[in-house]
């Protein structure tokens, strides 16, 4: 099988940047959302980026338009019945997303192969919610999605050969550098990347170097183009806590997943990063005030 048609369920950050990344492709898209108001909200942010691109002279205006014209929104699971490949990228709560699966292992055709964007659950739990763990592989995109080069293939323990394959032929047909992971926590990047961003706010917490000296020191001496403080005000520092909060949960005894206290307090502050205009950093907007 070829995937043709792709289903992406959920069009907020990362969503709209699957199903636009898709249709450039040449997919078929169907985008499936919650409610009309973030249908319209997730649609527009696809032209927007799409207009921003022709402006770009990235893509010219009739691909763009044709893209575009790839997409339908809906709001009715029954309109991905007929889709090969359903890409998840709703909010990142477990039980929703075992909810969904199991109405699209009721809903989808046989064939559908189906993937979650998720950051930090378990894949192959979604894949038992589906009712056919054999087709369900992770599809971990980065954000932005239109910009950034690397999708993490997941497999779990029950995904088939040939899902895996059409899988990582999907992210290579949207551009994609395609690496292949096994379903554990974080996968390949967040689970190098998470522990060290938590190292580096035990830094601060001992008193060994400020924010922004180790941010200089990582961008000026290991050519990183962040240091991890300004990372975790982009990401959002309650996004952070979140996933090491459930990978806490899940392996209490490894050293690697504890929680810094002061990434706890910044959130029970409200400081969340950049979002609410500070985290470890004061933000105006998209530069450090
Ligand atoms: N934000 C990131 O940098 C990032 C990076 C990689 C992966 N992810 C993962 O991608 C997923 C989505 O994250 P996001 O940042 O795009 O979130 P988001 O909040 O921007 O978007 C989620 C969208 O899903 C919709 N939604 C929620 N429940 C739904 C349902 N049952 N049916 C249809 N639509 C529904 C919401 O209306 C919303 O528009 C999460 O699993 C997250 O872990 C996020």
């Amino acid at each position: 099988m070829t995937i043709k048609k792709v289903g992406v369920i959920g069009c907020g950050l990362m969503g709209h940047g699957i199903a636009q990344v898709a249709a450039v492709s040449g997919h078929d898209v169907v985008a499936l959302e919650a409610d009309t108001g973030a249908l319209e909200k997730g649609l527009g942010r696809i032209r927007r980026s799409l207009d921003k691109l022709v402006e770009k002279e990235k893509i010219a205006k009739d691909a763009a338009d044709a893209a575009f014209g790839r997409i339908k929104g809906t709001g009715d699971t029954a309109d991905l019945a007929d889709c090969d490949l359903v890409v998840e990228a709703i909010v990142e709560n477990i039980d929703i997303k075992k909810k969904l699966f199991a109405e699209l292992g009721k809903t989808c055709k046989p064939e559908t192969i189906f993937a979650s964007n998720t950051s930090s659950f378990s894949v192959g739990v979604m894949g038992d919610a589906s009712g056919r763990p054999e087709r369900m592989v992770g599809l971990h995109f980065f954000n932005p999605v239109q910009l950034m080069k690397l999708v993490e293939v997941v497999r779990t323990e029950n995904t088939a050969e040939d899902v895996f394959a059409e899988a990582k032929a999907f992210g290579e047909a949207c551009g994609k550098v395609p690496v292949a992971a096994k379903d554990t926590p974080g996968f390949v990047v967040n689970r190098l990347l998470v522990p060290y961003l938590a190292e580096a706010i035990r830094m601060v917490e001992r008193g060994d170097a400020t924010p922004a000296d180790v941010d200089a020191g990582m961008t000026l001496g290991c050519a990183h183009p962040m240091g991890p403080f300004t990372l975790l005000d982009y990401v959002g520092l309650d996004t952070t806590l979140f996933i090491m909060q459930g990978w806490r949960r899940d392996y209490p005894n490894e050293p690697l997943f504890e929680v810094p206290a002061l990434l706890e307090q910044k959130v029970r502050e409200g400081k969340l990063g950049r979002k609410t205009g500070e985290g470890f950093f004061k933000w105006d907007g998209d530069k450090r005030a």
